[in-house]
């Protein structure tokens, strides 16, 4: 059998990161790290065993909505090379060739890993190494090359002499290697090394040693073989990513003004001629159409924006806005909004579970919650649904073209009809039929003079 497998390594403690959830859950970009190394092998079809430690379950659980991947349990820790071994009788039985990746290195790329396996195939190697030729190879394995020029040996930074330390190829940990060679390798290891553990990379020197044939395909830029083991790399895998991510957005017709200060996830799509501003987060399901000006300072998650909308300093979350429509600066569509056509949401105003009705106008500090608002509703400022009796919610309908005045409390289940208008203050706990006006307030009333006298009655002096 020569079908394709593939090997992740994801049982390491990830003691640099400090942290209780399992390195390879750590997320970048709305993905976790282990996610976007499967993410990267799936194109290439083939069965994915994946080898797991500490927190195993929770990987798995994380893992549970991917089919036909076969998971495997290393018990203890004790190295990359004992790391394979828990996999060894499915890798035996499988036959052909295996590539090896480490589940804490998100950024490879597919394009890489075909060629890598081209590599293999075409020379016919027991083992082929990507590496890349970097500024920093700090804590990465060196590549030792041997007078012909082929890699002779991987040896770690803790082991290298102050010569190898100078080396500047380091080991990407992604290997093709012939199946029975890795196991005939995996046999002869020896933690004779600094950290006394059973290392996958001393499987290259003894195959040398045995005149198998060991090759490399070197990238020329190293920057997809970023390994995480801290959270300064985190953080810079995630740099990485996202600029990935908005690269792809550009090429697309999409305006980035400000690519270091805004955070796109992988699922979310944009469409031509849209500018999204600085300080901008889109996340998750997010789609925005074409035409749209995005941010500054806004955040998107699960959100349909259509085309043509302007969306200014807001957040949203499973929010839908129509286009046309202008939203914030300073609002917060929360799940179930929907922002009809051309409508208008200003500053200081949060949106729940309610439609808004093309060309509408929520201007200033409302909340609507559980409402429906017909096209050309203009809500005043301060408008507030009381949907929620501290029981249960109830719905606010508001008929077209109905004008709710500023500072008016809508007290649900409540309906406003058509054309009706609501005077300001009011605290309106009866429906209100079509085109009539509903008013509730407390007759005012105005004594003359009577602030002046108060005045003057305080300031004369006491004979007391
Ligand atoms: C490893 C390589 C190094 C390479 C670097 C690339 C070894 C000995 N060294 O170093 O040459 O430059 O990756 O990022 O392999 N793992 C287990 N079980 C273990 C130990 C490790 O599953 O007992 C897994 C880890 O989860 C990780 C991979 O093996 O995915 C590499 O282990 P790690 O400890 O991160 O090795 P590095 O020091 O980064
Ligand atoms: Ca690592």
């Amino acid at each position: 059998m020569t079908s394709n497998s593939i090997l992740i390594l994801a049982a390491g403690e990830g003691t640099r990161m400090k942290s209780d959830l399992p390195k390879v859950l750590h997320s970048l970009a709305g993905k976790a790290l282990v996610e976007h190394v499967l993410d990267a092998v799936a194109p290439l079809g083939g069965a994915v065993g994946i080898v797991l430690g500490r927190g195993a379950e929770r990987v798995k659980e994380r893992l549970s909505g991917r089919k036909g991947l076969a998971f495997f349990i290393q018990k203890e820790r004790r190295g990359s090379g004992d790391a394979v071994r828990p996999a060894a009788r499915w890798l035996a039985s499988r036959g052909g060739s295996v590539l090896v990746l480490c589940g804490d290195a998100p950024l490879v790329r597919t394009e890489s890993l075909r060629a890598l396996t081209r590599v293999h195939r075409r020379e016919k190697n027991a083992a082929t190494l990507l590496t890349a030729e970097v500024p920093d190879p700090a804590g990465y394995g060196r590549i030792r090359r041997g007078p012909d020029g082929r890699p002779a040996a991987i040896v770690e930074q803790r082991d290298a002499s102050v010569e190898e330390q100078s080396i500047r190829e380091i080991n990407s940990g992604t290997y093709c290697f012939r199946i029975r060679d890795l196991l005939e390798g995996l046999r002869r290891l020896r933690p004779n090394n600094a950290k006394g553990e059973y290392y996958l990379t001393d499987v290259i020197g003894f195959l040398v040693g045995r005149s198998r044939s060991v090759g490399a395909l070197r990238l020329s830029d190293g920057d997809e073989i970023l390994g995480v083991n801290n959270r300064r790399e985190l953080a810079e895998a995630g740099r990485r990513i996202n600029g990935r991510l908005l690269d792809r957005l550009m090429d697309a017709g999409v305006t980035v003004v400000d690519p270091a200060t805004t955070f796109v996830e992988e699922s979310v799509r944009v469409g031509r001629d849209t500018v999204i501003e600085p300080q901008t987060f889109l996340a998750g399901a997010t789609r925005i159409g074409r035409n749209c000006r995005i941010g500054p300072m806004t955040r998107l998650q699960d959100c349909v924006v259509a085309d043509g909308v302007r969306l200014e300093a807001s957040f949203g979350e499973g929010a839908r806005v129509e286009s046309g429509a202008r939203v914030g600066p300073f609002s917060r569509l929360r799940p179930g909004a929907v922002i009809g056509r051309d409508a208008h949401v200003g500053n200081f105003v949060e949106i729940k579970k309610t439609r808004l009705g093309a060309g509408a106008k929520v201007n200033h500090l409302s909340y609507l919650g559980d409402a429906t608002v017909g096209p050309q509703v203009n809500v005043g400022a301060g408008v507030i649904t009381c949907n929620y009796d501290g029981v249960q919610k109830h719905r606010t309908v508001i008929g077209r073209g109905a004008f709710i005045g500023s500072n008016v409390n809508l007290v649900a289940p409540l309906r406003v009809g058509a054309g009706a208008v609501v005077g300001a203050g009011s605290t309106l706990t009866r429906d209100v039929p079509a085109q009539a006006l509903a008013l509730e307030r407390a007759p005012a009333v105005v004594k003359r003079g009577w602030a002046k006298s108060k005045r003057t009655r305080k300031s004369s002096p006491s004979h007391g």
